[in-house]
């Protein structure tokens, strides 16, 4: 974790007591159960069985046969990892997987477990293959698909390589530098695939995962998020009967969706609590306010606290000063408000799949409460249960959830911002003219970014006011004003990122805009830097 998440985590969290989460709640689905060798493989690939309208739950290496049979899945995949299985500790499998009957699809690193655990041979020193390689069916496969041509690109990482199938098996495609690039065994259910079906390129990727999972698997494609959503409100309305239920909102995506859907399932019992900071982007406490009160009907609590943050970064300049300031002002507020609310035994929170899986949580062992500080500042006494709903959905879920929920496309589809709001993105002093101003830049980069169709690209994009004065020109007056810098970033997880190759005609559109209508700003930047070395936020 970076010092800056630590940092966020002891300003943002004070004493809270929460009862221990409940373990997760098992559903009569068919569940895939992807085993985790490492990497960021797994997500993917459980990504793409749930695109495929079957659920699937990720699971750690070490899982044990009786523990899987326990959670009698219908089919499993292993996935890819980073290691050689011919390196000294090298994740394996337990062997007993492979004799529950269970249908299992290794990927690479998954597939050499069953070459190398089911008495075939991995090949050492292999030259390897890294990107696109030409695969060439060599026999009948019950995975490819028909229209798949005899011969056809894959996508390859890998180092060493099946040489040998183990007894039983068939060998029905091959690569230059996988000569055993598919291999099966029908009659005890185990299939394995050098390659990569989960990405895109691998054209017949994803159909060769269909076939494993609706074919040979026999598992039906029926998961979908409206069952989500009737599970969840079931669920919900069970494990709360007639307690109250509170929600900090903080105006993103998680914890939009969730306050919704739990909404759906217990009306009236929710209170949601919106704390605005004063720091919010242009237009963004009336959005929420509007969809959340008005639009959805949800008692809704809205602190208007901005002249009580203004107050408190007075004069500060320093940035971990600012962040400071502004999370004890938010506990305090916060506090305040849910003073009222004693009652209350159950605590909404957006905890996302990814957010558990990282957490070493997916076993149902673990469970961390989130940085953000909108559960930050809850009174000492009040002892909270949690409601997660979200905790089984990837990002991309959560949106399509939000969407069939009834919420609108801007707050579907908001990106990430800093729980300090436009606070850090002030170089200086934070004044409310200088938000005003910020805002205004703000909302002009990122409505010309969503003109120019790029918004879903980009995973952060704004404007940052700097403390810097330049020396300008603007009909015949000279000028002496602020530079806006202009950050627009890509990235999958906001711990590494790249700056966004945007247009020069959209740079200067926004440019040109930023300028005449912002007064005291004759001057605009654009941040090359990527992350590392450069953090995405300026402060
Ligand atoms: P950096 O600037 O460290 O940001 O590259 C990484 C991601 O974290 C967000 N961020 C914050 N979020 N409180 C938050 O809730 C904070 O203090 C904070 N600082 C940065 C940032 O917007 C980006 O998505």
């Amino acid at each position: 974790m970076s010092a800056r998440a630590n940092r966020m985590r002891t300003i943002h969290g004070p004493d809270l007591r929460f009862t221990p989460l409940s373990q997760p709640q098992h559903h009569d689905r068919p569940t895939v159960l992807v085993v985790d060798f490492g990497a960021q493989y797994a997500q993917l690939i459980a990504r793409r069985v749930r695109e495929l309208k079957v659920y699937s739950e990720i699971v750690p290496h070490r899982i044990t046969a009786a523990e899987i049979a326990d959670r009698q899945p219908a089919a499993i995949i292993l996935s890819g990892g980073p290691k050689s299985v011919h390196v000294e500790g090298a994740p394996s499998l337990d062997p007993g997987v492979f004799d529950l009957g269970v249908p299992v699809l290794g990927i690479c690193y998954g597939a050499q477990l069953i070459g190398q655990q089911l008495g075939g041979v991995v090949g050492r020193g292999m030259q390897g293959e890294y990107g696109r390689a030409r695969m060439t069916r060599t026999g009948p496969s019950l995975l490819l698909p028909d229209d798949a041509p005899a011969e056809h690109d894959v996508w390859m990482s890998h180092f060493d390589g099946v040489t040998e199938a183990p007894e039983g098996f068939t060998v029905t495609a091959t690569t230059p530098g996988a000569p055993v690039a598919m291999l099966e065994n029908d009659e005890r259910r185990i299939y394995g695939v050098q390659f990569h079906p989960e990405v895109v390129h691998s054209p017949h990727g994803m159909a060769v995962m269909a076939r494993f999972l609706h074919e040979r698997a026999g598992i039906a494609n029926e998961w979908e998020m409206s069952s989500v959503i009737d599970e969840q409100v079931a669920e919900i309305r069970e494990r709360v009967g007639t307690d109250r239920v509170i929600c900090g909102l903080s105006g993103g995506v998680d914890s939009s969706v969730a306050a919704a859907l739990v909404h759906q399932a217990i009306g009236h019992q929710l209170t949601c609590i919106y704390v605005d900071t004063g720091l919010m982007r242009k237009g963004e406490s009336d959005e929420v306010v509007e969809t959340f009160r008005r639009n959805l009907g949800i008692e809704l609590i809205h602190v208007d606290a901005g002249d009580r943050f203004f107050a408190a970064l007075e004069g500060v300049t320093e940035p971990e000063a600012k962040r400071k300031a502004i999370g004890e002002q938010f506990i305090r507020v916060f506090e305040e408000n849910t003073g009222g609310l004693t009652d209350a035994k159950w605590l909404v929170q957006g905890t996302l799949y990814p957010d558990l899986i990282e957490s070493g949580g997916v076993d149902g062992t673990a469970s961390v409460i989130k940085s953000h500080h909108n559960v930050g500042g809850l009174p000492d006494d009040m002892e909270l249960e949690l409601i997660e709903p979200l905790r089984e959905l990837f990002k991309d879920e959560v949106r399509k959830l939000g969407t069939e929920l009834g919420l609108p496309d801007e707050m579907v589809w908001r990106q990430p911002f800093p729980g300090p709001g436009l606070g850090v993105r002030i170089i200086g002093e934070v004044t409310p003219e200088r938000v005003a101003l910020l805002q205004e830049a703000d909302a002009i980069v990122r409505e010309e970014l969503r003109l120019a169709g790029l918004e879903r690209e980009i995973w952060q994009s704004f404007a940052v006011l700097a403390d810097i004065r330049s020396v300008g020109v603007m009909g015949d007056e000279r000028t002496y004003g602020h530079p806006i810098i202009i950050r627009a970033v890509t990235s999958d997880d906001a711990m590494t990122a790249d700056w966004a190759r945007i247009p020069y005609d959209t740079l200067e559109v926004m440019s040109q805009r930023i300028i005449n209508e912002v007064p005291g700003i004759n001057r605009v930047a654009y941040d090359i830097t990527s992350k590392p070395p450069g953090t995405i936020e300026w402060e």
